[in-house]
């Protein structure tokens, strides 16, 4: 009985373990060059929705200036959701997807509050 007992207490013990183990962190994105990105950006074909400097345009939506995580980033272009083409790690290896993700990091928002926009 007393046997169980302290099988019961460790097995506790390891749950309560488990459970404040720290969730993963957003997994940061691996080192990219933004002058690289751009090159792939243009051959690979992202412009052809996105917009040359990832504006946006009528067939994708901005990607510019959002700031979007690594993570997401990354999983949308593996696992698109709606009308964008899927490209796998064979067609766009991790390494370029990192370069292309640093060319739309450093892509600026668009101008807000032109005041000559706003008459
Ligand atoms: C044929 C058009 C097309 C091409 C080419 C294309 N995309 Fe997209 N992309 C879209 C559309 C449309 C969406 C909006 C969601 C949807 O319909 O799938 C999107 C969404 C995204 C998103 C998600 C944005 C969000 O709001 O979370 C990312 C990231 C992205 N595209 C990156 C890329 C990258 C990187 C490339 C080049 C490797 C690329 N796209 C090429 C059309 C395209």
């Amino acid at each position: 009985m007393k046997k169980l007992f302290g099988a019961a207490v460790l097995l506790l013990a390891a749950a309560v373990a488990t459970a404040q183990e720290p969730k993963p962190a957003a997994q940061a994105a691996p080192a990219g060059n933004a002058e690289t990105g751009a090159t792939l950006w243009r051959n690979v074909g992202c412009w052809q929705c996105h917009g040359y400097e990832a504006q946006g345009g009528a067939a994708g939506p901005r990607l510019s200036g959002r700031n979007l995580p690594w993570t997401g980033f990354s999983a949308y272009v593996r696992r698109p959701a709606n009308q964008m083409p899927l490209y796998t790690e064979k067609v766009l290896p991790t390494t370029d997807l990192a370069h292309i993700y640093a060319y739309v990091q450093s892509r600026p928002a668009p101008a807000q509050n032109v005041p000559l926009l706003q008459k």
